[in-house]
């Protein structure tokens, strides 16, 4: 496939991988963000998980160069997009603050630019519907760590064309990942699994069935995951998972999807997994050591 350019918005845990794997594959990548601190962090940040595959020698030091030298950085959207053939929006997950982007990118992307967000729960159709071309809006919803997961799972909106649908789908083929399509509701259809699972495991620690430790072994061990529940949860953000839960919560009208009171109650605490040193479990910068949080002991 040939280079595209691709303008990525945000610079955090999501936005950074993207840009990340694109790179890599050869693609002219722009990361924006509003604050310039953001950018050095996140590129000092890939130049860091650059740095695990140069040391597996799954790459070399010469295509860690290129890829960092394929990403340039950007505060000012408008110039950050003018001559992207492909936008993905991985902003903080906030419906107004989406919504206000991509009234922005339908200002100032050029005519015929793809409009992606990475959106983990919010509705695509919705996002679409305050631009000028629906048709060329999809969700490109990459999982996290996003140079490890082979997923992207793609949404159609409403109005997604199928032109805009294969285009991002031969995409994410040709830069090693595995696309699947699937329609626009609450939670696609990757949360709209996870998520109940995790407020399970949650609700199954409210109720003193069994302790963090004990609920993750049994999923790790026994169901052959690479994290229990919670740990999940915790690497995910405690905020990330409930504002999804609430997404499905809303959108289905079902009360199956009720957050615990404890994740609502942990994350008023301020308490958000790993990016806030504590959720499930406590966390310490450069330990790799799992010591469940002291509130759970
Ligand atoms: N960049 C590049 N490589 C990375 C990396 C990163 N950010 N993070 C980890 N790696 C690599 C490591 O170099 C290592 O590679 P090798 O095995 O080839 O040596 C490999 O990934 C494993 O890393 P670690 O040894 O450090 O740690 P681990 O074995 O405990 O695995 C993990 C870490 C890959 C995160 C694993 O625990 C895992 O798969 N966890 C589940 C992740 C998951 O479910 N993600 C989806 C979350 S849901 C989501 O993202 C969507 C949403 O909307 C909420």
């Amino acid at each position: 496939m040939r280079p595209m350019n691709i303008s990525v918005i945000g610079a955090g845990q999501m936005g950074n991988g993207i840009a990340h794997v694109f790179a890599q594959s050869g693609h002219n990548v722009t990361l924006i963000d509003i604050a310039q601190v953001s950018l050095d962090k996140a590129l000092a940040t890939i130049g860091k998980n650059l740095d695990r595959q140069v040391a597996k020698g799954t790459l070399t030091e010469e295509q860690k160069a290129a890829t960092l030298k394929s990403i340039g950085t950007q505060t000012d959207l408008a110039l950050g997009v003018k001559n992207a053939e492909l936008v993905v929006e991985a902003a903080t997950e906030n419906v107004d603050l989406k919504l206000r982007i991509f009234r922005d990118l339908d200002a100032h992307a050029p005519a015929g630019c793809i409009l992606a967000t990475n959106t983990s729960s919010i509705s695509i159709t919705r996002i679409a519907a305050v631009t000028g071309r629906p048709a060329g809006v999809i969700g490109m919803h990459f999982m996290n760590p996003v140079p490890v997961m082979k997923l992207v799972e793609i949404i159609r909106g409403y109005s997604t064309s199928d032109a805009v649908t294969k285009t991002v789908v031969d995409l994410s083929t040709a830069i090693g990942k595995v696309p699947v399509t699937v329609n626009d509701y609450a939670g696609f259809v990757a949360n709209r699994i996870l998520m109940p699972m995790i407020n399970e495991a949650i609700e199954t620690l409210f109720q003193g069935v069994g302790g963090v430790a004990e609920i993750d072994s049994i999923m790790k061990l026994g169901m052959a995951h690479p994290m229990g529940p919670l740990q999940l949860a915790d690497f995910i953000g405690l905020d990330t998972c409930l504002s999804i839960l609430r997404v499905l919560h809303d959108g289905f009208g079902n009360p199956k999807y009720a957050p615990c009171p404890l994740l609502v109650q942990m994350v008023a605490a301020g308490k958000l997994g790993a990016k806030s040193g504590e959720g499930f479990y406590q966390y310490t910068a450069g330990s790799k050591d799992l010591v469940v949080s002291s509130s759970f002991k």
